[in-house]
Protein backbone atom coordinates (compact mmCIF):
# COMPACT_ATOMS: atom_id res chain seq x y z
CA UNK A 1 0.00 0.00 0.00
CA UNK A 2 1.57 3.45 -0.83
CA UNK A 3 -0.23 6.70 0.31
CA UNK A 4 -3.02 7.09 2.82
CA UNK A 5 -4.14 3.80 3.26
CA UNK A 6 -8.51 2.75 3.07
CA UNK A 7 -9.15 3.43 6.65
CA UNK A 8 -8.28 7.00 6.10
CA UNK A 9 -11.20 8.38 4.88
CA UNK A 10 -14.90 9.19 5.53
CA UNK A 11 -17.51 6.82 5.28
CA UNK A 12 -18.54 5.31 1.58
CA UNK A 13 -22.05 7.17 1.79
CA UNK A 14 -20.55 11.00 2.84
CA UNK A 15 -17.88 10.71 0.18
CA UNK A 16 -20.37 9.53 -2.84
CA UNK A 17 -23.60 11.71 -2.01
CA UNK A 18 -21.14 14.89 -1.78
CA UNK A 19 -18.20 14.66 -4.73
CA UNK A 20 -18.84 17.57 -7.28
CA UNK A 21 -16.80 18.77 -10.32
CA UNK A 22 -14.02 21.42 -8.72
CA UNK A 23 -12.46 23.43 -11.02
CA UNK A 24 -10.86 26.58 -8.79
CA UNK A 25 -8.53 25.65 -6.55
CA UNK A 26 -5.65 26.55 -3.93
CA UNK A 27 -2.10 26.11 -4.52
CA UNK A 28 -1.78 23.71 -1.33
CA UNK A 29 0.15 20.99 -3.01
CA UNK A 30 -1.14 17.35 -4.12
CA UNK A 31 1.60 15.27 -2.37
CA UNK A 32 2.72 11.64 -4.18
CA UNK A 33 1.54 9.42 -1.94
CA UNK A 34 -1.96 10.85 -2.24
CA UNK A 35 -2.12 10.67 -6.08
CA UNK A 36 -0.55 7.17 -5.44
CA UNK A 37 -3.74 6.44 -3.64
CA UNK A 38 -6.33 8.07 -5.47
CA UNK A 39 -4.77 5.98 -8.56
CA UNK A 40 -4.45 2.84 -6.55
CA UNK A 41 -8.46 3.36 -5.97
CA UNK A 42 -9.11 3.99 -10.01
CA UNK A 43 -7.02 0.79 -11.27
CA UNK A 44 -9.61 -1.00 -8.63
CA UNK A 45 -12.19 0.36 -11.78
CA UNK A 46 -14.29 -3.20 -13.25
CA UNK A 47 -13.50 -3.14 -17.08
CA UNK A 48 -13.75 -5.38 -19.96
CA UNK A 49 -12.09 -8.63 -20.04
CA UNK A 50 -10.38 -7.37 -16.99
CA UNK A 51 -8.04 -5.37 -19.57
CA UNK A 52 -7.28 -2.35 -17.32
CA UNK A 53 -6.45 -0.64 -20.96
CA UNK A 54 -5.73 2.82 -18.55
CA UNK A 55 -2.51 4.77 -18.89
CA UNK A 56 -2.11 8.03 -16.63
CA UNK A 57 0.04 10.87 -17.38
CA UNK A 58 0.61 12.88 -14.22
CA UNK A 59 1.34 16.42 -14.87
CA UNK A 60 3.11 18.66 -12.42
CA UNK A 61 5.16 20.62 -14.96
CA UNK A 62 3.57 24.14 -15.23
CA UNK A 63 4.49 24.25 -19.03
CA UNK A 64 3.06 21.24 -19.63
CA UNK A 65 -0.27 22.20 -17.95
CA UNK A 66 -0.37 25.41 -19.70
CA UNK A 67 -0.23 23.60 -22.91
CA UNK A 68 -3.43 21.25 -22.06
CA UNK A 69 -5.28 24.07 -20.54
CA UNK A 70 -4.84 26.29 -23.88
CA UNK A 71 -6.14 23.31 -25.94
CA UNK A 72 -9.24 22.78 -23.41
CA UNK A 73 -9.51 26.37 -23.85
CA UNK A 74 -9.33 26.74 -27.67
CA UNK A 75 -11.72 23.92 -27.67
CA UNK A 76 -14.09 25.86 -25.56
CA UNK A 77 -13.98 29.13 -26.78
CA UNK A 78 -13.99 27.68 -29.99
CA UNK A 79 -17.14 26.32 -30.41
CA UNK A 80 -17.42 24.53 -27.49
CA UNK A 81 -19.50 27.22 -25.27
CA UNK A 82 -21.41 28.18 -28.02
CA UNK A 83 -22.75 24.63 -28.78
CA UNK A 84 -23.28 24.54 -24.58
CA UNK A 85 -25.24 27.60 -24.37
CA UNK A 86 -28.75 27.08 -24.01
CA UNK A 87 -27.86 23.36 -23.47
CA UNK A 88 -26.61 23.46 -19.94
CA UNK A 89 -28.27 25.76 -16.87
CA UNK A 90 -26.85 28.73 -16.83
CA UNK A 91 -25.55 27.58 -13.09
CA UNK A 92 -23.56 24.93 -14.70
CA UNK A 93 -22.49 27.38 -18.04
CA UNK A 94 -20.87 29.69 -15.81
CA UNK A 95 -19.21 27.22 -13.38
CA UNK A 96 -17.05 26.47 -16.57
CA UNK A 97 -16.31 29.77 -17.57
CA UNK A 98 -15.49 30.68 -13.96
CA UNK A 99 -13.36 27.57 -13.80
CA UNK A 100 -11.18 29.11 -17.15
CA UNK A 101 -11.08 32.69 -15.81
CA UNK A 102 -10.08 31.54 -12.76
CA UNK A 103 -7.04 29.91 -14.37
CA UNK A 104 -8.33 26.28 -15.63
CA UNK A 105 -6.03 23.43 -15.94
CA UNK A 106 -2.86 25.67 -14.37
CA UNK A 107 -4.73 26.52 -11.39
CA UNK A 108 -4.64 22.69 -10.47
CA UNK A 109 -1.47 21.62 -8.46
CA UNK A 110 -1.89 18.93 -10.73
CA UNK A 111 -3.41 17.13 -13.73
CA UNK A 112 -4.14 13.34 -14.37
CA UNK A 113 -4.79 12.78 -17.69
CA UNK A 114 -6.50 9.60 -18.19
CA UNK A 115 -5.35 7.52 -21.44
CA UNK A 116 -6.88 4.58 -22.92
CA UNK A 117 -4.51 2.15 -24.36
CA UNK A 118 -6.47 0.92 -27.53
CA UNK A 119 -4.37 -2.32 -28.06
CA UNK A 120 -5.40 -3.65 -24.51
CA UNK A 121 -9.30 -3.26 -25.34
CA UNK A 122 -12.20 -3.30 -27.80
CA UNK A 123 -12.91 -0.34 -29.36
CA UNK A 124 -16.55 -0.96 -28.10
CA UNK A 125 -15.27 -0.65 -24.93
CA UNK A 126 -12.99 2.11 -24.68
CA UNK A 127 -14.75 4.70 -22.27
CA UNK A 128 -17.09 1.83 -20.78
CA UNK A 129 -13.69 0.71 -19.85
CA UNK A 130 -12.11 3.99 -18.79
CA UNK A 131 -15.03 6.06 -17.13
CA UNK A 132 -15.29 3.76 -14.29
CA UNK A 133 -11.68 3.86 -13.64
CA UNK A 134 -12.04 7.89 -13.45
CA UNK A 135 -15.14 7.77 -11.73
CA UNK A 136 -13.15 5.68 -8.88
CA UNK A 137 -10.58 8.80 -9.35
CA UNK A 138 -12.88 11.28 -8.56
CA UNK A 139 -14.78 9.70 -5.49
CA UNK A 140 -10.65 8.30 -3.57
CA UNK A 141 -9.30 12.21 -4.04
CA UNK A 142 -13.12 13.61 -2.21
CA UNK A 143 -12.29 11.11 0.52
CA UNK A 144 -8.82 12.47 0.68
CA UNK A 145 -10.22 16.25 0.63
CA UNK A 146 -9.44 16.64 -2.93
CA UNK A 147 -11.27 18.66 -5.49
CA UNK A 148 -11.37 16.91 -8.83
CA UNK A 149 -13.21 17.15 -12.02
CA UNK A 150 -14.55 14.87 -15.09
CA UNK A 151 -13.00 16.72 -18.08
CA UNK A 152 -13.32 15.29 -21.33
CA UNK A 153 -13.27 18.78 -23.28
CA UNK A 154 -9.54 18.67 -22.72
CA UNK A 155 -8.83 15.36 -24.33
CA UNK A 156 -10.96 15.70 -26.89
CA UNK A 157 -8.34 17.39 -28.79
CA UNK A 158 -6.38 14.29 -29.08
CA UNK A 159 -3.57 15.03 -31.36
CA UNK A 160 -2.85 17.87 -30.23
CA UNK A 161 -2.86 16.52 -26.69
CA UNK A 162 -0.89 13.21 -27.78
CA UNK A 163 1.94 15.78 -29.02
CA UNK A 164 1.90 17.67 -26.14
CA UNK A 165 2.17 14.32 -23.73
CA UNK A 166 4.64 12.40 -26.25
CA UNK A 167 1.95 9.39 -26.12
CA UNK A 168 1.80 6.54 -28.85
CA UNK A 169 -0.86 6.28 -31.29
CA UNK A 170 -2.09 3.46 -29.66
CA UNK A 171 -2.67 5.40 -26.54
CA UNK A 172 -5.63 7.96 -26.79
CA UNK A 173 -6.16 10.63 -24.18
CA UNK A 174 -9.91 10.15 -22.85
CA UNK A 175 -10.41 12.65 -19.72
CA UNK A 176 -8.04 15.19 -18.24
CA UNK A 177 -8.88 15.25 -14.39
CA UNK A 178 -7.24 18.69 -12.70
CA UNK A 179 -6.22 17.77 -8.81
CA UNK A 180 -6.11 20.11 -5.92
CA UNK A 181 -7.83 21.22 -2.96
CA UNK A 182 -10.88 23.16 -3.68
CA UNK A 183 -10.04 27.30 -3.72
CA UNK A 184 -13.79 27.53 -2.10
CA UNK A 185 -16.77 24.97 -0.59
CA UNK A 186 -18.32 23.46 -3.26
CA UNK A 187 -22.00 22.89 -2.43
CA UNK A 188 -24.05 20.28 -2.33
CA UNK A 189 -24.37 18.38 -5.82
CA UNK A 190 -27.67 18.94 -7.94
CA UNK A 191 -29.45 15.91 -8.22
CA UNK A 192 -32.70 14.63 -9.45
CA UNK A 193 -34.55 12.70 -7.06
CA UNK A 194 -34.17 8.67 -7.40
CA UNK A 195 -37.89 8.00 -8.45
CA UNK A 196 -38.10 10.31 -11.29
CA UNK A 197 -36.26 8.07 -12.77
CA UNK A 198 -36.98 4.31 -11.49
CA UNK A 199 -39.51 2.14 -12.66
CA UNK A 200 -40.47 -1.07 -10.95
CA UNK A 201 -40.15 -4.11 -13.01
CA UNK A 202 -41.60 -2.17 -16.40
CA UNK A 203 -41.14 1.05 -17.60
CA UNK A 204 -43.68 3.40 -16.87
CA UNK A 205 -44.35 1.60 -13.44
CA UNK A 206 -43.57 3.68 -10.29
CA UNK A 207 -40.83 2.70 -8.24
CA UNK A 208 -42.14 4.73 -5.41
CA UNK A 209 -38.89 4.29 -3.38
CA UNK A 210 -38.59 2.04 -0.34
CA UNK A 211 -41.59 -0.08 0.89
C1 LIG B 1 -18.57 12.43 -19.79
C2 LIG B 1 -18.35 13.70 -19.02
C3 LIG B 1 -17.68 14.74 -19.60
C4 LIG B 1 -17.46 15.91 -18.89
N1 LIG B 1 -16.71 16.90 -19.47
C5 LIG B 1 -16.48 18.04 -18.80
C6 LIG B 1 -15.65 19.04 -19.37
O1 LIG B 1 -15.12 18.89 -20.47
N2 LIG B 1 -15.45 20.17 -18.67
C7 LIG B 1 -15.99 20.36 -17.42
O2 LIG B 1 -15.76 21.40 -16.82
N3 LIG B 1 -16.78 19.41 -16.84
C8 LIG B 1 -17.02 18.25 -17.50
N4 LIG B 1 -17.79 17.27 -16.91
C9 LIG B 1 -18.32 17.46 -15.55
C10 LIG B 1 -19.81 17.72 -15.53
O3 LIG B 1 -20.09 19.02 -15.99
C11 LIG B 1 -20.32 17.52 -14.10
O4 LIG B 1 -20.05 16.20 -13.70
C12 LIG B 1 -21.82 17.75 -13.98
O5 LIG B 1 -22.17 19.04 -14.39
C13 LIG B 1 -22.31 17.54 -12.54
O6 LIG B 1 -21.81 18.59 -11.76
P1 LIG B 1 -21.28 18.33 -10.27
O7 LIG B 1 -20.22 17.28 -10.39
O8 LIG B 1 -20.75 19.66 -9.83
O9 LIG B 1 -22.42 17.87 -9.44
C14 LIG B 1 -17.98 16.06 -17.58
C15 LIG B 1 -18.67 15.00 -16.98
C16 LIG B 1 -18.83 13.82 -17.69
C17 LIG B 1 -19.53 12.65 -17.01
Amino acid sequence: MTGPGPDAGPPFFDVVLTQRACRTFADTPVTDAEIDTVLRAATHAPSAENRQPWEFVVVRDPAVQTALHDIAEAAWAGGGRAFSEGRLPDELLAEVDAGYAGGGYRSAPVLVVVCADVERCLPATVASSIFPCAQNLLLAAHALGLGSALTTLGASAGPEVRAVLGLPEHVWPQVVVPLGRPARALGPPRREPVADHTHRDRYGTAWEGRR
